[in-house]
């Protein structure tokens, strides 16, 4: 059973995430940096746990260290995707790791990507939109420039704002400068919560940050007054079950709380989240999906549905992909 020609659509990735490790080898030997301690013997990226994996990710971002750069990551992320089925993805892009937040240097990162995108779309069917990503355990000050970078290329390409990096640092509180600045400027929210933290991390983000989508969120599922607030509420969970088997935020497949979110009526969508990190793809999320809960070609429309509805783009995208 493969669902690989399946059309999907998929709302969290993180770009650099998506860097097969044989492209950052490349970019690493072209550089002549040393980063061989990131990856296994058989070529994979090698780290122990969580806190682990956000210290590779960072040594896998240093060989990105020009536009012409995440120029080819673009062009080699989206023929992957489209590959799988893919029609549209969204991306989130950290300023901090495309010029260290500064303003005019992430102008031209952006205008990179944008072409790249372009192209991929026409060689291959496949939109990609970028949400500006804060990177948490960078601190709240950092979120501020991020913030800036949002709220001044906010339009056809980046369509949203958002929160990543390591979940216990601080409170989602802490960020509400950079969340009210892009909120004032109309851009859609989203913040991972609930992947590392309890239910009242789901809580305080919806709370205090008043984002519209929740990457993961799959704790939340802990508190039961809180899963019905969430389906109430329309709250569109991003969910990636393959990443949180791989990194045993969860327990296994047949443990996923994605089932039973969805059974008591929160709005839930399948990503990837890194996929080369935690060995999936979309195809092997939709393969493990339909092997262990059974899900078929209407549960796999309806997840579609749902993400397209809750996809942060306008809606001549949305008719387009549709
Ligand atoms: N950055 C990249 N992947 C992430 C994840 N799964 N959680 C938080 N931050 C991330
Ligand atoms: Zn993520």
């Amino acid at each position: 059973m493969t669902h690989k020609t399946l059309p999907k659509i998929e709302l969290h990735t993180h770009l650099e995430g998506c860097a097969p490790p044989a492209f950052i080898r490349g970019l690493a030997k072209e550089k002549s940096l040393d980063i061989s301690g990131i990856f296994n013997p058989d070529g994979t990226y090698a780290y122990r746990d969580f806190d682990h994996f956000l210290q590779v990710y960072e040594a896998a971002c240093t060989t990105l260290q020009s536009p012409q750069d995440f120029y080819r990551l673009v062009k080699a992320v989206l023929e992957e995707s489209a590959s799988h089925g893919v029609v549209y993805q969204e991306t989130f892009v950290s300023p901090d790791f495309c010029g260290g937040g500064d303003l005019a240097a992430w102008r031209d990162y952006l205008a990179a990507m944008e072409s790249a995108a372009a192209e991929a779309e026409a060689e291959h069917g496949i939109t990609l939109k970028g949400i500006i990503t804060c990177i948490r355990h960078f601190g709240p000050d950092a979120a501020k420039p991020t913030a800036i970078c949002a709220v001044e290329t906010f339009g056809d390409f980046i369509t949203g704002f958002g929160m990543a990096g390591g979940e216990m640092v601080g409170r989602p509180g802490d960020y509400d400068y950079a969340f009210d600045m892009a909120r004032e400027a109309g851009m859609p929210l989203t913040c991972h919560a609930g992947e590392w933290g309890g239910p009242d991390m789901v809580a305080d983000t919806l709370r205090d940050l008043k984002v519209q989508r929740i990457g993961h969120g799959v704790n939340a599922i802990q508190d039961t007054n809180l899963v019905a607030e969430l389906a109430d509420n329309g709250v569109t969970l991003e969910v990636c079950p393959g990443s949180n088997v791989f990194l045993q935020a969860t327990g296994g497949w047949s443990d996923h709380p994605i089932q039973k979110l969805r059974d008591a009526g929160v709005k839930v969508t399948v990503s990837t989240d890194d996929p080369p990190f935690f060995a999936t793809t979309m195809t092997h999320e939709f393969d493990m999906l339909a092997r262990t809960f059974g899900w078929g070609d209407a549960d796999f429309n309806e997840i579609n549905q749902t993400a397209l509805e809750a996809a942060f783009c306008d809606d001549a995208t949305r008719a387009k992909i549709a």
